[in-house]
């Protein structure tokens, strides 16, 4: 049964086609070129991909304005080129996650090109109208100091209408039985070309009530029971994993008190208390924010990430807290967008510090959840804050010394590629790091293939175990008489700290160190006194003298 549920203890990675690899050579990344990449992807360990919008698109959100959901973008390759990638994904053992944008469609969808010039267009009513402009059209929206209004009214139709994001991304009516009906017609084609599930962009927004008339828009959480029904009748083990930054308080409301609903949230609640506790060394607010979250169905799951392909969001913070990660992590303007965020990459906003790279991705992968990794942090990528708004950071992977990285042949990328500065091509690239043992590249496939034989973070309850030092997080892990216990210091300077006896559970044991042979044992009384260096952390298996996973009593 728990290799059933593998996106309880996955590891995923996400990219985007157009960015990875270009094999065609017009500038572009694409099918072909990705599949090439494939047997580095399933190197590195992680068990699944996520793939960012890929299908036809004017690309003006990055793919995120979609204007066929049953077709790849021509950039990209064909159909034929995407089922090869899947298929090759299955010979890999890796599953595959795509991108469902079905909040919004393009501007440019047929759909909307038929809604907006006929009222009498069954598609008339896939969209949301008014023929006013609402008294609240400047409030609620999502990407502010660039988008101006919800509601923009459109010259042809002679009427508003309502878009969440930009303005070139009508809002589908999710209300209407006919667009619910396409939206499942949608998952179940791409099931059939063999993918296991979704990353539902923008879910608060799709089930939401929309309308001129909504004054508060309410969840219409029977929705997603819908779509996950659909699914398992589709393909049993196919998921959504959804993108909907709540509050706590909703959590089980869109994973439904019997797991009903989503199988995976991401946990933007973690993530932005996280980049705080990195920022200020006050782990506090990052515990409070695990334990708030720890209540979850047995089957369901939390994705972990770091950065993603948006701006960090810290918009839960409080200002103080806000401006302390600001301060710390992206203080120019330049490196902070909507008034709420970073745009910056991991690497360069720890200085490149391999210290602190490694206890954030260590972190990562042992909090609670499945970890997500996106492509080129890899590598400690960095990002180009001369591109556009979230552009910067996601310029294309840098494969090699070779021009333009190695990932194209064309003499002009269409995003470019990070050259100059520490972090150009020329110093981070995939092919030094694979040659260096110690690179950061090496270091993520151990720690990958490590996480993945601890199904207790997967699996388990965690418990806060008491350091005596607010800049130390100690996390233990219990799951079918099997323990771990992580240990992070976020703290710029080493710190001694004590363990109560056996690590929280009272019996005397000793500490098996999973990534070294610095094994910890116990005083006389059972405790642990464990010297953390500077970003300093541990892996532990609770007692045993070997390392592996008790697995005749899983
Ligand atoms: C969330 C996506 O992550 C973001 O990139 C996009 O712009 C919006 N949803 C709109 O689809």
């Amino acid at each position: 049964m728990i290799d059933d549920l593998w996106y309880k203890n996955a590891v995923i990675y996400c990219l985007s086609v157009g960015t990875f690899m270009d094999a065609n050579g017009d500038g572009v990344g694409d099918f072909k070129g990705l599949l090439r990449r494939l047997d580095y992807i399933q190197g590195l360990g992680v068990t699944a991909i996520w793939l960012m919008p890929f299908q036809t698109s004017p690309g003006r959100d990055d793919g995120y304005d979609v204007a066929d959901y049953y077709g790849v973008d021509p950039r990209y390759g064909t159909l034929g080129d995407f089922v090869e990638f899947t298929h090759g994904c299955k010979q890999r053992g890796l599953r595959v996650l795509i991108d469902l944008v079905v909040n919004h469609t393009s501007d440019q969808h047929p759909w909307f090109q038929a809604a907006r010039k006929d009222p009498k267009s069954p598609f008339r009513d896939w969209y949301v109208w008014s023929k006013t402009k609402p008294a609240d059209a400047d409030a609620g929206v999502v990407f502010p100091g660039v988008q101006k209004s919800t509601w923009t009214r459109d010259p042809v139709a002679k009427e508003y209408y309502f878009h969440r994001f930009y303005e070139f991304q009508p809002d589908l009516n999710t209300a209407n039985p006919h667009v619910q009906a396409e939206i499942l017609k949608i998952m179940g084609f791409w099931l059939q070309l063999g993918v296991s599930g979704f990353r539902m962009d923008a879910v608060p927004f799709v089930i939401a009530t929309k309308g001129a008339d909504v004054t508060t828009p309410a969840e219409q959480y029977d929705m997603l029971r819908m779509f996950r029904e659909f699914l398992q009748w589709r393909t049993g083990d196919a998921i959504i994993l959804g993108e909907a930054n709540v509050l706590p308080k909703t959590d089980m409301d869109y994973f439904g008190v019997a797991g009903e609903r989503l199988q995976m949230m991401f946990n933007f609640q973690v993530n932005q208390n996280l980049f705080y506790a990195m920022a200020s060394g006050d782990t506090g607010p990052l515990t409070k924010a695990l334990e708030k979250t720890e209540p979850r169905p047995a089957t369901s799951q939390w994705g972990l990430f770091l950065r993603n392909h948006d701006e960090l969001d810290l918009g839960r913070l409080t200002p103080k807290q806000r401006q302390t990660v600001f301060d710390a992590f992206g203080p120019d303007k330049s490196m902070q967008l909507y008034d709420r965020g970073i745009r910056r990459r991991l690497a360069p906003m720890l200085q490149g510090d391999r210290r602190r790279l490694e206890m954030a991705y260590s972190l990562m992968m042992t909090l609670p959840g499945t970890p997500v990794l996106r492509y080129g942090d890899e590598i400690a990528m960095g990002d180009d804050l001369s591109l556009p708004e979230r552009t910067c950071a996601r310029t294309p992977m840098q494969w090699s010394t070779e021009p333009h990285g190695g990932f194209t042949a064309a003499d002009t990328p269409v995003t470019p590629v990070i050259t100059d500065g520490a972090y150009g091509y020329k110093h981070v690239n995939v092919a030094d790091q694979r040659r260096d043992p110690q690179s950061l590249l090496n270091w993520m496939e151990r720690i990958i293939r490590m996480r993945k034989e601890l199904p207790e973070i997967a699996w388990g309850d965690f418990t806060v175990v008491p350091t005596g030092a607010p800049e130390v997080l100690a996390l233990r892990y219990d799951w079918r008489n099997n323990s771990v216990l992580v240990v992070h210091n976020f703290g710029a300077t080493s710190r001694e700290i004590q363990l109560p006896s056996g690590a929280g559970a009272g019996e005397s044991v000793l500490l098996v160190n999973l990534l070294s042979q610095d094994h910890s044992p116990p005083d006389a009384k059972g405790r642990h006194c464990i010297l953390l260096e500077p970003y300093g952390y541990r892996w532990f298996r609770v007692g045993g003298l070997d390392y592996i996973l008790r697995r005749s009593d899983v």
